[in-house]
């Protein structure tokens, strides 16, 4: 079997050590990418004159062929007995192209060749996955817009608060995961160096041209140190963190969703599409795709430890524990795009239960607030109105009433600033329209933000 470090040994490497090491199954992944780098590779070879322009050809033929042959399952038929992808394409290029294949890895280590794979991959990966992102958000505006002015109670300590859009709640969300998606945005911006050329750590002592590696596969400049280039996975670091920021929105979206969906609130319905049953009792219909996602949160959030943990105190530069940062990797992207795709299936198809709604904000309690800034606007000083709407709340607590029915009388033996008005304040709709500040959820602002986003995410 093909070794790209086979002379300085005497003996085969131990089954038991090749089945620990192996690690093609894994990163077999990156063909497509490690493919693109050769094909770059190949070009500048030539041009730098340490192969004949002839031989590039040649070389960029097989590459073609490796290409075409490549099915997805091949995998299988190599994991036990080829390294890793680098030492596939190795093997395959001197089997399709003869003996020039084996000027390809010229001056190249496997240390700056995994990483500059791996960066081209994460250009790829983290540029769908900022579509998928957006389609979530469009999912959430689209149930924005189907929710029009329906008002649910808002929550702090999960005790309800003050009465809001249900649009303006899940617009949150699309705050929030616009935000997510900015970070990893970020995180690919600095992905901007090409690490080949580093070699194995010091560099070469070969003429290779970095600049024209780095056009030719679209890095914005060449890595600055060889040494930090081969050693360090802070990229890995910097998109799980990313992702790990974007499963935690995520698991209080499925949070919402699934308090939403109990039997308590009802004021979602999911579609059967989109909702799981029971074995046993007959009549569930459960949340289960965001009780995944919130558990999943928890896996997202392990591979974020295990990739800082993997190069905590690693010395300079190379170490093999670097190898172990692509399963937690690829795993998360596989594991964000699937999340997104079903969220937004989900969320598409989900129908939201107005009577509940209503019925919800049937709750006194929701309005002392507007209570208190209406005493406010009639010049009560905020303390003193704050003391005597708690008053009254406590009154009505104590008398088993709801507060919108205390009398005249009543309510103005606690303040006498109260009038007849105050009875109109313990109403949804004019809760949320008497709100004047930017970001609120008033029913004209929240109907422009909404805009906003269509036209965002269009
Ligand atoms: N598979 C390794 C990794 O992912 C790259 C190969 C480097 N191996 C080596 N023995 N230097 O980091």
């Amino acid at each position: 079997m093909k070794k790209l470090w086979g002379g300085r040994f005497a003996k085969e490497a131990a089954q038991i050590l090749k089945e620990f090491s192996y690690s093609f199954k894994v990163d077999s992944e990156l063909l497509q990418a490690e493919l693109r780098v050769n094909r770059a590779y190949a070009r500048m070879l030539a041009r730098v004159k340490l192969i004949s322009a002839r031989e590039s050809r040649t070389l960029l033929k097989g590459l073609d062929k490796i290409e075409r042959a490549w099915k997805p399952g091949d995998v299988c038929r190599y994991f036990e007995t080829i390294e890793d992808v680098h030492t596939f394409i190795q093997q395959e290029l001197e089997r399709v192209a003869g003996p020039v294949g084996k000027k390809i890895h010229t001056a190249r280590s496997r240390n700056d060749l995994v990483v500059t794979s791996t960066l081209l991959y994460l250009r790829a990966k983290l540029t769908e996955l900022d579509e998928k992102i957006r389609g979530a958000e469009r999912a959430l505006v689209g149930c924005a817009e189907r929710a029009q002015q329906a008002v649910i109670p808002g929550f702090t300590h999960l005790k309800k608060a003050q009465p809001v859009l249900l649009a303006h709640h899940l617009l949150a969300y699309v705050e929030l995961l616009d935000t997510d998606r900015a970070r990893l945005g970020d995180a690919l911006g600095r992905m901007d160096a090409l690490p080949l050329g580093s070699g194995a750590l010091a560099g070469s002592a070969l003429p290779l041209d970095r600049a024209f590696l780095a056009k030719e596969l679209g890095f914005k400049k060449v890595s600055a140190n060889s040494m930090a280039t081969v050693a360090d996975r802070a990229f890995a670091a910097e998109t799980l963190s990313a992702l790990a920021i974007l499963w935690m929105h995520l698991s209080r979206l499925a949070e919402d969703f699934i308090l939403w969906n109990s039997e308590p609130f009802r004021f979602v319905e999911l579609d059967d599409a989109f909702a799981t049953g029971s074995s046993l009792m007959p009549q569930k219909k459960n949340p289960d795709v965001f009780e995944l996602v919130r558990g999943r949160t928890g896996v997202i959030f392990g591979h974020l430890m295990a990739i800082l943990t993997i190069q905590k105190g690693l010395p300079m530069s190379y170490n093999r524990d670097l190898q172990e940062d692509k399963p937690g990797l690829f795993d998360a992207l596989r594991k964000t795009d699937a999340a997104l795709e079903v969220l937004r299936g989900t969320l598409e198809t989900c129908e939201f239960n107005r009577a509940a709604m209503a019925q919800a904000v049937e709750d006194d309690g929701l309005y002392a607030t507007d209570v208190l800034e209406y005493l406010v606007r009639r010049g009560v000083p905020f303390a003193e109105a704050h003391e005597a709407v708690g008053s009254a709340v406590r009154f009505a607590a104590a008398e088993d009433r709801p507060m919108k029915d205390l009398t005249i009388k009543e309510w103005r033996s606690f303040s006498k600033k109260i009038d007849g008005g105050i009875y109109a304040l313990f109403d949804p709709q004019t809760s949320v329209s008497a709100k004047k500040t930017a970001g609120s959820t008033q029913p004209g602002l929240v109907k422009k933000e909404l805009a906003r986003w269509q036209k965002i995410l269009k």
